[in-house]
Parts: C-alpha cells; sequence; structure tokens
C-alpha cells in the first residue's frame, strides 16, 4: 500500500482523514508493508513539518503494519517534525510551495528504493 497524507492545521491530519483513521484503527495490518508520501510547507509549518507523515505511521505501526520507504532529512530546513526517527523521515516529505524543483527527483529515488522494498 502506498498512502498520501498532507499535513494541516498546525501539525495535524487533513479532516478528510477523520473518517478513515477510526478504520485504520480497526485493521489488522500484520504482515503489510506500507509506503507514506506527505506534503507540507518547511517555511511556514517549521515546527510541524510534515508531521501528517509521522502520525499516519504511528497508527499504521500499531496495527502492525511496517513502514517501508524511510528518506533522508537532508536538503530540508524546519525545526521540528513527527515525522523524524534518528535523522530520518518515515516517508517521502514533499514541499509543493518552497522546493518544487526537488520534487522530480526525489519522487524518483523514492518509487526506486520503495519497489525494491515491496520486492517488486
Ligand atoms: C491551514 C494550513 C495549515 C497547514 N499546516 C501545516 C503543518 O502543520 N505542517 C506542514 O508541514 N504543512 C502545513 N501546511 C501546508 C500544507 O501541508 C501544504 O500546503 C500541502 O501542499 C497541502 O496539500 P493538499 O493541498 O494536498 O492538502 C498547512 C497548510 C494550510 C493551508
Amino acid at each position: 500500500m502506498i498512502l498520501g497524507v498532507p499535513t494541516w492545521f498546525d501539525g495535524e491530519l487533513p479532516n478528510y482523514w477523520d473518517e478513515f483513521v477510526p478504520e485504520i484503527e480497526d485493521m489488522d495490518l500484520k504482515g503489510k508493508k506500507i509506503a507514506i508520501f506527505g506534503n507540507g510547507n518547511q517555511k511556514e509549518y517549521s515546527e510541524n513539518f510534515v508531521d501528517g507523515i509521522g502520525i499516519m505511521a504511528n497508527l499504521l505501526q500499531q496495527r502492525g503494519a511496517t513502514i517501508i520507504g524511510h528518506t533522508s532529512a537532508e536538503g530540508y530546513t524546519f525545526e521540528k517534525s513527527r515525522a523524524l526517527i534518528g535523522d530520518k523521515f518515515m516517508g517521502l516529505a514533499l514541499d509543493f510551495e518552497n522546493q518544487a524543483g526537488k520534487n522530480k527527483d526525489r519522487i524518483k529515488n523514492w518509487a526506486e528504493n520503495i519497489k525494491k522494498e515491496f520486492n517488486l
């Protein structure tokens, strides 16, 4: 599975996930590999950059899923992020507002890596 989740409201999931989150909480995701990408804005929301990726990753892990597709946080400038584990994001962080020019390469590299992790 590949999930896309932007961050809204200073470090929260967008409203339209309100219905989906309780469904995830009821799922058994043991043995499932899940990759997450997330939109955010590192300049305007430096204290909560792509927090949605971290919120979603934790939720899915609690249900037994394995999160694949971690990426380096190098090349981004921000204060804090719930998406970080060590020096890596638990998914692919995309910032269309400040670093749109980097998205193509970031997506390409991520896609190649998750293909391997999904054993495709
Ligand atoms: C009201 C509002 C709150 C936001 N809060 C955050 C935030 O806490 N962290 C973050 O990284 N980006 C934040 N953003 C930036 C959005 O994640 C970014 O604009 C993203 O591209 C939106 O994707 P979407 O249009 O697919 O929902 C916020 C944007 C808005 C308008």
